[in-house]
This record gives C-alpha cells, structure tokens and sequence, in this order.
C-alpha cells in the first residue's frame, strides 16, 4: 500500500518507520524538502535493517519504485505525496490544518485520510509547576472530514506518544495495546485496522466518525494524568469486570 505523511516530525517517523519496516511503501510530504528527505532517508536505513533491499528514491525517480522488491520510501512535496498515496496520514499540527486543506483537500477525494492530531493547548488554570492541557479545539477529525468531504478519515493513533509507537512494546499485563478507530467508511476502517495490525498493534473499531471527538478528548485527559503521575491504565477495569451486573 502506498502510503503519504505529510510532516516530518515525530508521528511520521513513528509510524511511517513501522510501515516501511511492514513492507508498505511510505511517502514523506513535507514543506521543506530537506525534512523529507532526512526523514525519508532514516526510515529507509531503519527499514533496510528490518528488510534488505529498502532505499529510498527520492523524489525525481519515482519509476524507479517498479524494481524494489522490498520496503521503499521516498520523499516529495505534500501535493505529489498526496496524489501518489492510497492513505493519507496528517501528521502536522492542528494549526496547520486549515491552510492544508484550503490547498489539498479536493486532492484528498477518495483517500483513506488518517488523522493522529491532537489541538493540545495548556490549561492556564493548572497550579503552578505542574503540566496540563486542555482541548484548543474539538472535533478535529471531523473538520478534517468537511475540509476533504470526498476523503474517508478515520481517526487513529492519537492516543499514545510517538515513542509508543515506534517502540516494539505491545504488550502489557497481557494485554495486546489497541488502537481505537472512528470513522464512517467500513473498508477506510479495516484498511487502517490492517495498517494497525502490521504494528503488531490491536484495532478497535470504535464507532463513526462523530465519536472522534471522544478520542480527542480522552487523549488530552489521559496525558494529563500521566503528567500528573498517575497510572491512567489503573482507572479501568478488565472488560470482565466492566459491568456490576452478572450477564
Ligand atoms: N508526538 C507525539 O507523541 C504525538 C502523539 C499523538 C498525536 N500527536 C499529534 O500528531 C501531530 C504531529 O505531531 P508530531 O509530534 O509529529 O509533530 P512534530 O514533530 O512537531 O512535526 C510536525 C510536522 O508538521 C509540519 N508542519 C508544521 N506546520 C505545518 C504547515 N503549516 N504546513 C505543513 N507542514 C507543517 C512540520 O514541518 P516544519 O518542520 O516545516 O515545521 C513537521 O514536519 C500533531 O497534531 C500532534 O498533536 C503527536
């Protein structure tokens, strides 16, 4: 599957690494053509180690793409990333969304559209010395959705920190770590389900994308109590002991 980052940065690297490392070929979008290809390149020499015969292409010898047999990366500008790829993953921060969408979202029509963002903002009522966010925005997916109306967002991978995903960590207490999904096309949820699955990762389907609001919310609440010291994990019970109620 073809597969284009726009952004450079941590989330791409995260999971465009993954990808890549999966066999997927991975498409870094990015403003500065340099960050693309820094990035385009440390994925490839990361995914050569997983699968000999990865390298990455670059922008002018995309025909190249034919004769790699292996995990391929290239870099490019976000116009031709987007053209090129089947998903589309927005890897930018939520200011930037506006301005991308303005310019690319007709481009997106008929993409699976990955939204991992989160409008992070600090909570100015927080006491003193310790670190806390609040929402800037809700409902970004779903802004994402009316600036593409022909894409099929699906939002993912919010959750967790870049360094979660690009880890090899997936299971803990024996429990496979998931990765709730919300989105309104069945086949845009079970391609980014796959994509999950090919991080060793366990999707959750999670309902339309009306509910990804939910998702946002629930990320800005966890990461404060990590930041806070706590055990977000600790909050809730196996799925056996959910209910109070015997079925
Ligand atoms: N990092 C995490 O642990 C994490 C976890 C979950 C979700 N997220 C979310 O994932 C998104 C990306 O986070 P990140 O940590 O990867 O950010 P990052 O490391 O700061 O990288 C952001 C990327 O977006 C690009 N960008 C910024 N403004 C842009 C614009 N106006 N047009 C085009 N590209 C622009 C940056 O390019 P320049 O270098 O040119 O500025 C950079 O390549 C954010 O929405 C964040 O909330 C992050």
């Amino acid at each position: 599957m073809r597969i284009g980052i726009i952004g450079a940065g941590a989330m791409a690297g995260a999971l465009g690494g993954g990808w890549a490392a999966a066999g997927h070929e991975v498409g870094i979008g990015a403003r500065s053509g340099d960050a693309a290809q820094t990035l385009a390149d440390k994925i490839t020499a990361s995914a050569a180690g997983v699968r000999p015969g990865a390298r990455t292409t670059g922008q002018a010898d995309a025909a190249d793409s034919e004769t790699v047999a292996s995990a391929l990366v290239r870099a490019g500008g976000i116009g031709a990333t987007i053209e090129w790829a089947d998903v589309v993953l927005m890897a930018v921060p939520v200011s930037a969304l506006a301005g991308l969408l303005d310019e690319h979202g007709s481009a997106l029509a008929g993409k699976v559209v990955i939204d991992c963002t989160n409008a992070f903002a600090p909570d100015e009522s927080a006491p003193d010395g310790t670190t806390a966010f609040v929402l800037s925005e809700d409902a970004v997916a779903e802004r994402i959705a009316a600036g593409a109306p022909k894409a099929h967002v699906v939002k993912a991978f919010n959750l967790l920190a870049a360094e979660v995903w690009a880890g090899t960590d997936r299971v803990f207490d024996g429990v496979r770590l998931a990765v709730p999904l919300c989105g309104d096309d069945p086949a845009a949820v079970r391609t980014v389900a796959a994509l999950a699955e090919d991080l060793a990762l366990q999707p959750f389907p999670a309902g339309g994308l009306h509910r990804a609001k939910y998702l946002e919310a629930t990320s800005v609440f966890a990461v404060g109590l990590w930041f806070a010291g706590a055990d977000a994990r600790a909050m809730l019970p196996p799925l056996s002991a959910a209910f109070a109620v015997e079925d």
